[in-house]
C-alpha cells in the first residue's frame, strides 16, 4: 500500500465524461478512403472517433460533463472555489470557456475562474494548479472543478483525420478524495520549443508534422519520466500507467519506450503492456483523441475496468501537450473508488452515442466550418443555469455573443 499518511491527502474525488451524440466507425472511414481498414484499426489502434455536431462545442461538452459530475458525485456548485478549463479549442480570444461554464453551471461568485492552454497539456496544468491551490491552504475547505474539453479536427483526407475525436472530462479535486490520492509535489516536468503540432488562430483544423510529433512525444516522455524517477522512485512500483492517447498505438509506443528506460528488453516491455496499459485504452478507442482530456479518458477507462482490483495500488500518469510540455506523476487508487465508480456510470455517455455514416460526417464537417458565425434565433429561450439538462450552442447574437440553451 503506497498511501503516505504523513502527507496531504488531495486528489481526484469524482470523474465524469461528455461526448458528442455521434461517432464514425474507422473501418467504414478507411473503406471510404480506399485505405486498408487494418491500417486504422491495428496500425493506429483506433476504432471510432466522436464527431461534434454544429450545436456541440467545447462549452456544451464541458458544461455537460460538469453537470453529470454534479449529478452523480453528490457535490454541489456551491462547493467550488476554483474552476479551470483546459482547452485548445477556444471559442473566443478573450472570454474563457471557463467563464461560460461558471455562468451555465451556476458556480459561486467567490470563485477563481480561468482557461489554461498548452495544447493537450492544458488540462493537466489545471489539475496540478488545483492540487497546489488546495495544498497551499487557499481552498479553505472548498473543492476545485477541472474540466478538459476539446474537439480534435484535422483536414479531411489528411493523415491526421483518423486520429480525431471530441469530448470533455470533468474532475472534482478536493481533500480526502474518494477515487485517487495524487502525490503532491512529486512530478517530473519536461518542456521544449518545437513545432510538432499547431493550430493558427485563423484555422479551425489543426496542422501537424505527424511523424515528428510522435518523436517529440517520446522525447518528452523520456525527459519527464527520468525526472520523475529521480524524485519519486522511492514509492511502490507502478501497477498501471495511463498515457496521453492521441491514438492507441501511441500509448503502445510510449509504454515500450518507458519500460526500456527502466531496463526491460523490448520483448519484456511489450509483454507488460497487456497488464499495465491495455485496460486504460477501451474508452479512448471508442472516442478518439480528445486532446486535453485524453489522459483522463484513459484514467476513466482504467477505473471503469479495474477499480476493484486496484485499491491501494500506484498508477503512473503521463500528460503530453505539443509545443511542447509534458509531466509524469502518480497517484494511489483508494478503497472507496470501486463502489463510487459503479455509481458514477462513467461510460454512460459513450454507450448512448449513435453511429453516423461517412457521408453524414462529411456533410456535418461542411456545416461545422461556419458554425461560429451562425446567427442564433431572434428570440432564443433564456439560458438555463444549474446542473440539469443538456446544453446546446444556438449561434451568435447581433453583437456576436455566443448563445446557449438546454435542448
Ligand atoms: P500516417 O503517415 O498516415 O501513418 O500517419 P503511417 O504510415 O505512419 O502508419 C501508421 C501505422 O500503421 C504504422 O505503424 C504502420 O506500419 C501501420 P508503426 O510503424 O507506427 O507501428 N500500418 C498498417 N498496419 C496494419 N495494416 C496496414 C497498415 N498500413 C500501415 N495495412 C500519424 C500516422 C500518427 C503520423 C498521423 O495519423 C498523424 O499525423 N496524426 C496526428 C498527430 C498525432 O496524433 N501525433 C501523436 C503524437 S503528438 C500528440 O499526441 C499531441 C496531440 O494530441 C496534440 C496536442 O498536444 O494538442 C496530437
Amino acid at each position: 500500500m503506497a498511501t503516505r499518511p504523513d502527507r496531504l491527502s488531495i486528489g481526484i474525488d469524482a470523474i465524469a465524461l461528455s461526448v458528442p451524440r455521434g461517432f464514425v466507425d474507422l473501418g467504414e472511414l478507411a473503406e471510404a478512403h480506399g485505405v486498408a481498414p487494418s491500417k486504422y484499426l491495428s496500425g493506429l489502434g483506433t476504432r471510432r472517433m466522436a464527431i461534434a455536431a454544429p450545436d456541440e462545442d467545447p462549452v456544451t461538452l464541458g458544461v455537460n460533463a460538469a453537470r453529470r459530475l454534479f449529478q452523480r458525485s453528490g457535490a454541489s456548485p456551491a462547493d467550488i472555489g476554483l474552476c479551470v478549463v483546459g482547452t485548445e479549442t477556444a471559442v473566443d480570444h478573450a472570454k474563457p470557456v471557463a467563464a461560460f461554464l461558471h455562468g451555465l453551471l451556476g458556480l459561486p461568485s467567490a470563485c477563481r475562474v480561468f482557461e489554461a492552454k498548452h495544447a493537450c497539456f492544458g488540462g493537466t496544468a489545471g489539475l496540478l494548479n488545483a492540487v497546489e491551490w488546495i495544498a497551499s491552504g487557499s481552498a479553505r475547505g472548498r473543492a476545485a472543478l477541472v474540466v478538459c474539453t476539446d474537439i480534435a479536427r484535422y483536414a479531411l483526407g489528411s493523415p491526421g483525420e483518423p486520429t480525431q475525436g471530441a469530448g470533455a472530462v470533468a474532475l472534482l479535486i478536493r481533500e480526502r478524495p474518494r477515487l485517487m490520492e495524487l502525490e503532491v509535489g512529486r512530478t517530473g516536468s519536461y518542456a521544449r520549443d518545437v513545432h510538432d503540432f499547431w493550430r493558427p488562430i485563423h484555422h479551425k483544423n489543426a496542422l501537424v508534422d505527424g511523424h515528428f510529433s510522435v518523436q517529440c512525444y517520446l522525447d518528452a516522455l523520456a525527459g519527464a519520466y527520468r525526472e520523475w524517477r529521480r524524485i519519486a522512485e522511492d514509492g511502490e512500483p507502478l501497477a498501471r500507467t495511463c498515457y496521453h492517447v492521441p491514438y492507441g498505438k501511441m500509448a503502445r509506443k510510449a509504454h515500450r519506450h518507458r519500460r526500456m528506460i527502466d531496463g526491460l528488453s523490448e520483448q519484456a516491455a511489450d509483454e507488460s503492456f497487456a497488464v499495465e496499459v491495455e485496460p486504460s485504452l477501451s474508452l479512448p478507442a471508442q472516442v478518439g483523441n480528445i486532446y486535453t482530456g485524453s489522459l483522463y479518458l484513459a484514467l476513466a477507462s482504467l477505473f471503469q475496468a479495474q477499480a476493484d482490483a486496484l485499491a491501494g495500488l500506484r498508477v503512473g500518469l503521463f500528460s503530453y501537450g505539443s509545443g511542447c510540455c509534458a509531466e509524469f506523476f502518480a497517484g494511489v487508487v483508494l478503497p472507496e473508488a470501486a463502489p463510487l465508480v459503479r455509481h458514477l456510470d462513467i461510460d454512460g455517455p459513450v454507450r448512448d452515442c449513435r453511429r453516423m455514416s461517412v457521408p453524414e460526417y462529411e456533410a456535418l464537417r461542411a456545416e461545422d466550418a461556419t458554425a461560429d458565425r451562425r446567427p442564433a434565433p431572434d428570440a432564443p429561450p433564456p439560458a438555463q443555469r444549474g446542473t440539469e439538462g443538456r446544453a446546446v450552442y444556438l449561434g451568435i447574437d447581433a453583437s456576436e455573443r455566443r448563445v446557449y440553451a438546454n435542448e
